[in-house]
C-alpha cells in the first residue's frame, strides 16, 4: 500500500551553488508562457518588506487549440495567468483593469488577509463584482505563511481561464528542507470550449452532464495525448540538469476534478501544502484536490534522459455518472544527454503509471499521510487553542436535494420539471445576494436578508448509504430531500475555538468534496469513511502534529474534521471548490466578529470598493 518515509534532513536532495538562472525553453513574451523562477539567495534574505504592484488586465481572447479557436477570458493576454511572487511580510499591490464584458472580482485563494476581509475578492461575499471598463485595486499583505498559494476570479468558472500562482518566499531564505536549485509552478487546469456563463447557469438549475472540460492541462498546455487532425498538441517542458533538485509547485485550479500527479523514474518528497510546511515525506504519486496546492521536491537523479509527467484526473466509479478521461502530460527533459543513449533519445519518453482513474483510495491515504511540520520550539502557535475548549461545533452534511421551481413548496419531484436539483450544507442551499454583499450589509448593518446556518443536518439518515446514489441526474429525485435557498451565515466570536465536521453524503453522487474556506488555516484532525461516529472518531484525531490547510478533501462516502481559531474578522466564504457543487449552492460563510482593540477590528472598506450595479 502507501509507504510513507520520513525525510529527515539527509535524503536525496542536494545543495546548489545558490544561483541560478531562468530556464531555457520559457519565453515570458509567449502567450501563455510558464515562468521560471530563479531561486536568488541574494534576494531572498532582504530584511526590508516589500511592495509587490501588479497590473491585471482581465480581457478576452482568442486562443487555438483541438482545432478550434476558442474565446477566453484571461488575465494580461495568458493563460495560466501571470505569477505573484512574494516574499513573506510583502504588501501585494493589484489593479484590476476589467476590459472584459463580465462583472470581475479576483480572490487570493488561501491568502490569510489579517484584517484586509474587503480584498478578499469574493464576489457578493466581500465585495459587488468590478464591472465591465472599471478598475479596482487590491491591498493585502502576505504575512505568516510561505510555500504556495493561487489566485482565481471568483464569480462564476470564469476561474477555469482567470487563475494563476501566488508564491510566498520565506524571509530568511532558508526553507526548513535543502534549499531547491530551481522552483516551478506546476499547474493543473481544464481547457473548456464552453460557455462558462452559461456552464453555471445550468448547474444552478441542476446541471448537465454534458458540461465538460476539453482536455486537461499542464501550465496551460494540452500536451501530447491531445491532438488537432493528428498533429500534437504541446507539451509543458521542464528542462533539468543531472544532480539538481526542483521544488514542483503543484495548483489544482481545474473546476471540476482531483488530479494524480506522477514523473516516471522519479520520486516526489511532499514538504509543503496550502502555503504551510509538512514533515516530509517520500512517494512515488501526489493527490491534488480541487483548490488545493501541494509543493514536491523532484531531484534529477534519474539516467539523462526524457520522461513524461502526468495529470489524471479520478472520478468515484460507477454507479456514479461517469464524466470522460482527463489526462494531460508534459516532459521532464534532461540536457546532454549521452549521444550513445540511443535507448533514450530514439525512443517516447517513460510513461509513468498512473492509478486507476477510479482509484479513490490512493488520494485517502495520501491525504491522510500529511503531518505538520513542528516549529522550532514546539509545535503550531494556535496548536494549543485548538486543542483545549472548543466553543462551537458544527456537523455539516454536504449533499443534494431538490426544489419546487417557481418557489412552489410542493411539486412532483421525481422525473418532472416541477422540480431541480440543488446542492446543500445541511440541507440548506446557498443563495449568493444579488444587490448586496454580505460583508457591506454586515457592516452598514442592512440590506441582505441572511439566516443562521443550522449546526446539524434537520434529519439524520444513513449519509453514505450506496443506494442514494442518483444513477442519472434526476435519476431518484424523489428521495431527495425537500430544500430550500438562503443566503446562510455563521456568527463566531472574536477567538472562538471552532471545530467542523464535514460528511459528504451519497446523494450528490459519490464525489468527494474538496472544502475550501476563505481568511483561515485550519488543521485537519482527522478524516475517515462512512458515517461520522463522535463516539469512536473524536480518539482518532491528530492533536500533535496536524497538517493547517485551507482547503480540506473530504473523502467520498465519508468524512473529516477540521478545527480553526476564528481571529480574524469578516464574512469568510466556505465552499466545496469543484464548480459545479458550489453553482447548485454547497456553500456557506462564517461570520467572524472583530475583537476589544484596534488590531483585531476590521477596517472599514477602501473608498473604490466596486458599487453593485442593479
Ligand atoms: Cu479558491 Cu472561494 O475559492
Amino acid at each position: 500500500m502507501h509507504e510513507r518515509e520520513r525525510a529527515g534532513g539527509s535524503v536525496l536532495l542536494t545543495w546548489g551553488g545558490g544561483h541560478c538562472c531562468a530556464l531555457a525553453g520559457a519565453d515570458p513574451a509567449a502567450q501563455g508562457a510558464v515562468v521560471f523562477f530563479a531561486v536568488a539567495l541574494s534576494a531572498a534574505t532582504s530584511g526590508d518588506t516589500a511592495v509587490v504592484e501588479h497590473t491585471f488586465i482581465v480581457s478576452q481572447v482568442r486562443m487555438r487549440h483541438l482545432c478550434n479557436d476558442t474565446l477566453v477570458t484571461v488575465v494580461n493576454g495568458q493563460f495560466p495567468g501571470p505569477a505573484l511572487e512574494a516574499t513573506e511580510g510583502d504588501t501585494v499591490v493589484v489593479h484590476l483593469v476589467n476590459q472584459s464584458p463580465y462583472g470581475i472580482t479576483i480572490h487570493w485563494h488561501g491568502v490569510k488577509q489579517r484584517l484586509t476581509c474587503w480584498a478578499d475578492g469574493a464576489g457578493m461575499i466581500t465585495q459587488c463584482p468590478i464591472q465591465p471598463n472599471t478598475t479596482f485595486t487590491y491591498r493585502f499583505d502576505v504575512s505568516g505563511q510561505e510555500g504556495t498559494l493561487w489566485w482565481h476570479s471568483h464569480v462564476s468558472a470564469l476561474r477555469a481561464t482567470l487563475h494563476g500562482i501566488i508564491v510566498i518566499r520565506p524571509r530568511s531564505g532558508t526553507y526548513p528542507f535543502p534549499k531547491p536549485d530551481v522552483e516551478v509552478p506546476v499547474i493543473i487546469g481544464e481547457w473548456w470550449q464552453r460557455d462558462l456563463i452559461k456552464v453555471d447557469k445550468n448547474f444552478s438549475i441542476g446541471g448537465s452532464f454534458d458540461d465538460n472540460p476539453a482536455a486537461a492541462t499542464i501550465n496551460g498546455k494540452l500536451g501530447d495525448l491531445y491532438n488537432c487532425s493528428g498533429v500534437a498538441e504541446d507539451n509543458f517542458v521542464l528542462d533539468v540538469e543531472p544532480g539538481k533538485t526542483y521544488l514542483l509547485r503543484l495548483v489544482n485550479a481545474a473546476l471540476f476534478s482531483e488530479y494524480y500527479f506522477k514523473v516516471a523514474g522519479h520520486k516526489l518528497t511532499v514538504v509543503g501544502a496550502d502555503a504551510s510546511y509538512l514533515r516530509p515525506f517520500t512517494t512515488e504519486v501526489v493527490a491534488v484536490a480541487a483548490g488545493e496546492t501541494i509543493d514536491v521536491l523532484m531531484v534529477a537523479d534519474a539516467p539523462p534522459c526524457r520522461y513524461y509527467m502526468a495529470a489524471l484526473a479520478n472520478q468515484p466509479p460507477v454507479p456514479d455518472p461517469q464524466i470522460p478521461v482527463f489526462i494531460s502530460r508534459g516532459v521532464v527533459q534532461y540536457n546532454n544527454i549521452p549521444s550513445d543513449a540511443q535507448n533514450c533519445t530514439e525512443k517516447s519518453p517513460l510513461m509513468p503509471e498512473m492509478p486507476d482513474q477510479h482509484d479513490t483510495i490512493t488520494t485517502f491515504y495520501f491525504h491522510g499521510n500529511l503531518t505538520g511540520l513542528q516549529q522550532p520550539g514546539g509545535g503550531h502557535p494556535l496548536l494549543p487553542q485548538v486543542r483545549g475548549r472548543v466553543d462551537e461545533r458544527l456537523f455539516l452534511t454536504l449533499g443534494k436535494g431538490s426544489m419546487c421551481t417557481h418557489n412552489k413548496t410542493s411539486c412532483k419531484r421525481g422525473g418532472s420539471n416541477e422540480s431541480f436539483e440543488v446542492a446543500y450544507i445541511n440541507n440548506v442551499s446557498f443563495h449568493l445576494p444579488e444587490t448586496t454583499a454580505v460583508l457591506e450589509a454586515r457592516y452598514y448593518g442592512s440590506g441582505v436578508a441572511v439566516e443562521q446556518l443550522p449546526s446539524m443536518p434537520p434529519r439524520a439518515f444513513n449519509f453514505t448509504d450506496t443506494a442514494l446514489i442518483p444513477v442519472v441526474p434526476g435519476g431518484k429525485m424523489e428521495e431527495l430531500e425537500p430544500t430550500r435557498k438562503a443566503t446562510t451565515t455563521r456568527r463566531f466570536a472574536h477567538n472562538a475555538t471552532v471545530e467542523v465536521v464535514f460528511q459528504s453524503t451519497a446523494t450528490m453522487q459519490s464525489d468527494s468534496n474538496p472544502m475550501h474556506l476563505h481568511g483561515h488555516d485550519f488543521f485537519v484532525l482527522a478524516q475517515g469513511h462512512g458515517n461520522y461516529d463522535a463516539g469512536r472518531d473524536v480518539r482518532s484525531y491528530n492533536l500533535v502534529d496536524p497538517p493547517m490547510k485551507n482547503t480540506v478533501q473530504v473523502p467520498r462516502l465519508g468524512w473529516a474534521a477540521i478545527r480553526f481559531v476564528a481571529d480574524n474578522p469578516g464574512a469568510w466564504f466556505l465552499h466545496c471548490h469543484f464548480e459545479f457543487h458550489i453553482a447548485m449552492g454547497m456553500a456557506t460563510v462564517f461570520e467572524v466578529d472583530s475583537g476589544p482593540t484596534l488590531e483585531t477590528t476590521l477596517p472599514p472598506p477602501p473608498s473604490d470598493l466596486p458599487k453593485c450595479t442593479r
